[in-house]
């Protein structure tokens, strides 16, 4: 899968910028805060509908403008398509396919395949588990573009279902909120069930990549681990350690296949919803759903020992770089014909690694078939990668460059 033409209007720093794309690695080079950054996260979102820096809209579109526009020509094999993405904060954002009539944005996904690691990565294993369900939720809608609307009925019934809790809390508990909270309770583990089922298919599939991109980029001799942590596997909960941003220190003992990947659909329906009947008492106190998607993590480790709070700060990169290569070719598995796969954006990657780290990198890096890179400076990108250097200078101005002149 590759880009051709780029075209931003009004997006970040952008007021019009147009960029020609190449095969092959294509190497962004500027000083800091010129706008790279901006337009990798701009191809991002023509892939995914979503920013890797910030959860709303708003800070996308040009400051002073109400909307933003990103087009680039679409090619995968030999078929082609000009997708066309309108960000229209507060209102709802429109896409255009081939210069069609308006449609949906969520009409995009799907089309577009990207993988970006980038340095706001490093929080995937550092922060709350909010990022890392994230990871799985982003990568199987890439794959299941239908799996986005499950996600956003999920996050309805489970806000209606929290605000009954409050008000029972207020209210005292009838017999009325128990028949409703029997009905948000169906329909919560009939989307969390697919939620969850689609997530621990993604884990299963990244599990071995994972650690062996881990293993390709350190040479360590110590296995990258990926658990998934449920509430549907907790003795229910007072305290349990799913607490949102409390982070879980690992349980390595843990065999890291959760019984709940060999686990139907409908059979994890099942589990979800009797867990949420059980648990009653302690969500009426505590006026919050307690079971569910939302509330799980996924651990990360090497050999007996978590990453987040023990692993160094080369090994925290290598993880979370281990953790988007990994997701790069579980999409190769997903499609593997030629041509499908996908586009690899690497922001501000290179200057943190080693030497040695870097080279695999780049050696990686070389499988997919369109590379954007992003740098301050070439010294800091492999020599193989420099093929085609586009120096952005300013917001309006950017330009190829040859492969080794300076900035
Ligand atoms: N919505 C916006 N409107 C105007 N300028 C913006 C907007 N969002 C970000 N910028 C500007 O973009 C620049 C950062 O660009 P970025 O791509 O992150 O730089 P880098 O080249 O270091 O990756 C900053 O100067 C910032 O002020
Ligand atoms: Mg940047």
């Amino acid at each position: 899968m590759r880009l051709s033409q780029l075209t931003l209007t009004d997006f970040r720093s952008y007021a019009h910028a147009q960029l020609q794309l190449q095969p092959g690695p294509n190497v962004l080079l500027g000083f800091n805060g010129v706008g790279k950054t901006n337009i990798a996260e701009a191809i991002g979102y023509l892939s995914t509908l979503s920013s890797h820096r910030v959860s709303q809209d708003g800070p996308l579109v040009r400051h002073g403008e109400k909307q933003a526009i990103i087009r680039a020509d679409a090619h995968r094999g030999s078929r082609q398509a000009l997708l066309e993405v309108e960000i229209n904060p507060g209102r709802s954002n429109r896409a255009r396919i081939n210069r069609g009539n308006p449609v949906r944005a969520t009409d995009v996904l799907g089309i577009l395949r990207t993988v970006l690691f980038a340095p706001e990565d490093l929080e995937l294993i550092k922060s709350g588990p909010t990022l890392r369900r994230r990871l799985f939720d982003d990568l199987a809608v890439q794959l299941r573009p239908a799996l986005g609307r499950v996600r956003l009925d999920y996050e309805k019934v489970l806000k209606q279902r929290n605000a009954l809790l409050k008000s029972i809390r207020h209210e005292g508990f009838t017999s009325t909120h128990e028949a409703t909270l029997a009905v948000w309770d169906h329909q919560l583990s009939e989307a969390g069930s697919q939620l969850l089922k689609a997530r621990l298919e993604m884990l299963t599939a990244l599990r071995p990549h994972v650690a062996t991109a881990y293993e390709q980029l350190s040479g360590s001799v110590r296995t990258a681990r990926v658990q998934y942590m449920s509430s549907l596997e907790e003795d229910l909960p007072q305290d349990s350690p799913f607490e949102a941003g409390a982070g879980v220190p690992g349980d390595a003992s843990r065999p890291d296949v959760s019984a709940l990947e060999s686990l139907t659909r409908h059979e994890l329906a099942g589990l979800m919803l009797q867990r949420l009947q059980s648990s009653r008492r302690a969500e009426r106190d505590r006026a919050m759903t307690l079971v569910g998607p939302h509330r799980d993590d996924v651990n990360f480790s090497l050999d007996q020992v978590p990453v987040k709070g023990f692993a160094s700060h080369g090994e925290t990169w290598s993880f979370a770089l281990a953790l988007r290569l990994g997701a790069y070719r579980v999409m190769v598995d997903d499609d593997p014909e030629e041509g499908a796969r996908p586009v690899l954006i690497l922001d501000d990657v290179f200057a943190e690694l080693d030497a040695r780290r870097r080279r695999r990198l780049a050696e990686l890096a070389a499988e997919a078939e369109q590379l954007i890179v992003t740098a301050a400076v070439d010294d800091d990108v492999p020599e193989a990668l420099l093929g085609n250097a586009l120096r952005v200078e300013s917001v309006d101005q950017i330009s190829q460059v040859s492969a080794h002149e300076q900035p």
